[in-house]
């Protein structure tokens, strides 16, 4: 039976303009769709997960018909247990195909009941990415044109917290 709600699972640290790009696409196909804040193992994070979530969900707080959730295992076990058939994923470039081919491949022997849907990343938010708007805010970059406002702040407020006082880098002082 045709899906009417959709994962769309990330690492989110944090959630960019370019994800907000493919929820709100998203949910022109979608009834439903649930942001997934999940786990990568090979990823160094910035944010806590439950401080993500707090973050998405602050973003996304004036859309209907999405939700965002914490899950610590594997997504197609979450989408059996949601009973969700379609899992949203962003491609930005070429780059991003072969991990995004290994990952769906992977999804569909663990679970064939879920479909991974791909929508192109808007031309204007491309090159955008999680770990490089850490990188420009960490060095004083402004990120407001990548992130919503209220992430600008948690970022700049978060790189503080972790940066000694005496060995901060130029953006980074106050
Ligand atoms: N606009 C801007 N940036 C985007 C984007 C978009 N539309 N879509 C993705 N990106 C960026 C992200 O910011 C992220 O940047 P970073 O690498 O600098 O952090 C990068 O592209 C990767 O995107 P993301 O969607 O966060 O994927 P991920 O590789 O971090 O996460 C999971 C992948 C979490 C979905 C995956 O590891 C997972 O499902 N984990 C749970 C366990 C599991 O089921 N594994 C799969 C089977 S083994």
């Amino acid at each position: 039976m045709p899906s009417s709600s959709a994962l769309y699972p990330g690492s989110f640290d944090p959630v960019t303009n370019g994800h907000l790009d493919i929820l709100d696409r998203s949910l022109s196909l979608f009834k439903h769709v649930t942001i997934v804040v999940a786990g990568n193992t090979s990823k160094n994070a910035l944010f806590l997960p439950e401080e993500r979530v707090e973050l998405i969900r602050e973003v996304v707080s004036d859309r209907k018909n999405v939700d965002v959730e914490y899950y610590s295992g594997l997504i197609m076990e979450y989408a059996a247990e949601k009973k969700v058939g379609a899992v949203i994923r962003g491609l930005r470039a070429a780059s991003d195909f072969e991990y995004e081919f290994m990952m769906a491949s992977m999804n569909k022997n663990l679970n064939s009941n879920v479909e991974t849907v791909f929508m192109m990343t808007s031309q204007n938010l491309f090159f955008v990415s999680s770990s490089m708007i850490r990188e420009l805010a960490y060095y004083g970059g402004d990120i407001t044109p990548y992130v919503p406002s209220v992430v600008a702040k948690k970022v700049k407020e978060k790189l503080l917290s972790l940066a000694p006082s005496n060995n901060r880098p130029g953006g980074l002082h106050v």
